[in-house]
């Protein structure tokens, strides 16, 4: 049985003064993240020690939204794996549709990035989806099987220490949701390719769905078999939403 992980992406939203109350909700509203499904919190880089403070003593875990795959050096504005752990950082995601579509990252530095967060130990969520277009002209298998495959080249050992996050770029932010059937299905497709690079660790790997989850639907999302949680941006941005969402991955 894989434990479904719902995690909040909140973007480049809230002020390191907003993220500890907002937090301070959230704790409250989840039980504080001992509620039998793992709840992390993807915040700004710069809310990130306001957020590990404010999370002290509970089990919601603390991620971040991007990193560099080096460790160090002159890469201006970038910030490494280690800098991430030091602040208490224990998620990180990667690929996001908006990181590819705005600031170039490709499925080449993905796996890069992929590689250092693992040797890191960070768990990474890493963002895979197709775009309306590539949905609508036939591509979408094809893209879903390129990512999954490029991005998770060569990290094959540690698949059980992966996290996926299914996002049709069409329903990020939009209040389109994939149907539960769609996206059961290109869960499927995702654990199906994961299952021809290690047959014996595709089980283990967590798929969680992102684009307009909300309370509304979260729960028929995740009763399908292959929907492992859920990448929440807007919703998780009000504790109560973001509580009931986490409640619905019972
Ligand atoms: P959304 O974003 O829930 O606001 O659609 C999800 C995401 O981009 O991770």
């Amino acid at each position: 049985m894989r434990t479904k992980i719902v995690a909040g992406n909140w973007k480049m939203n809230k002020l390191p003064s907003d993220a500890a109350a907002l937090i301070g909700e959230i704790r409250a509203a989840t039980n504080d993240g001992d509620c039998g499904v793992e709840v992390v919190v993807c915040v700004p880089y710069t809310a990130i020690t306001a957020a590990a403070a404010a999370l002290e003593g509970s089990k919601i875990g603390l991620g971040a939204q991007n990193m560099h795959w080096k460790d160090s050096g002159a890469y201006t504005g970038e910030i490494s794996a280690g800098m991430l752990k030091d602040l208490g950082v224990k998620y990180v995601i990667l690929g996001h549709s908006e990181r590819r579509q705005y600031f170039a990252e490709t499925d080449e530095t993905v796996n890069l990035k992929l590689k250092a967060a693992l040797a890191a130990g960070l768990t990474p969520i890493v963002c895979v989806g197709e775009t309306l277009e590539e949905r609508e002209t036939g591509k979408m298998e094809e893209v879903i099987i390129r990512q999954v495959s490029e991005d998770l080249a060569g990290c094959q050992a540690d698949f059980s220490k992966i996290v996926i996050a299914y996002e049709p770029v069409w329903a990020i932010g939009t209040g389109k949701t994939a149907t539960s059937t769609q996206a059961q299905e290109v869960h499927a497709l995702i654990r199906a390719t994961l299952a021809k690079m290690n047959p014996e660790q595709a089980d283990l790997v967590r798929i969680q769905y992102g684009g307009s989850m909300k309370p509304e639907n979260a729960a028929d999302l995740m009763a399908k078999p292959d929907i492992d949680g859920g990448l929440i941006g807007g919703a998780a941005l009000v504790a109560d939403s973001f509580a009931a969402i986490v409640a619905a991955g019972k």
